[in-house]
């Protein structure tokens, strides 16, 4: 009956690494609502993985995945959206965001995040540059749209999923 509560979606943004995926999925059985990981419903779109998509049409290609994507949700109502770290980099993204609900914003330090990341080789961004330094600085590119976009932030250094989980319902 919880999930009725919400007519509109909760999205979950932020960098690589800031644990988006494994919170979304907590919320959604929490709140009973459906949750949906925007990467892989690209890559089942496409019928290729993250990975093959950057290689075979490129960075651009996939970011207009991630747009249409959006638009796609933006019909929908009571959806739990782990967002791909990189949805921010499109202005026009944020706003399709904002029309369609609520947006939590998880952070971490580059420090953190790495150690989350470093042995994944599905993240066709890091592949060849899984280090702090190069973590540390597309943070800082990023950081500002981070920010413009979320309604709620949420620090996830050094805390538990449950934690984190019960913060973001106490402030929803
Ligand atoms: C990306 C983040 C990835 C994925 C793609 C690009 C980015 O999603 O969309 O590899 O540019 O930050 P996750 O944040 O779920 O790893």
């Amino acid at each position: 009956q919880l999930g009725e509560t919400f007519s509109y979606n909760i999205m979950i943004i932020g960098f690589m690494g800031t644990g988006k995926s494994t919170i979304a999925k907590c919320l959604s059985e929490i709140l009973s609502m459906e949750e949906v990981e925007m990467d892989q419903h690209i890559a089942e779109k496409e019928g290729m993985s993250i990975n093959q998509i950057f290689e075979e049409s490129g960075e651009e290609y996939f970011r207009n995945c991630e747009s249409n994507t959006l638009i796609e949700f933006n019909s929908k109502k009571g959806l739990i959206i782990s967002c791909g770290g990189g949805v921010v980099l499109r202005e026009e993204n944020i706003s399709h965001m904002k029309n369609q609900g609520k947006i939590i914003l998880l952070s971490a330090t580059p420090e953190t995040i790495y150690e989350r990341v470093k042995d994944n080789t599905e993240r066709p961004i890091l592949r060849n540059n899984m280090n702090i330094e190069f973590i540390a600085n597309l943070l800082e590119q990023r950081i500002d749209r981070y920010i413009e976009a979320a309604d709620i932030i949420i620090n996830t250094d050094n805390k538990t999923i449950e934690e984190i989980t019960d913060e973001i319902l106490r402030k929803l």
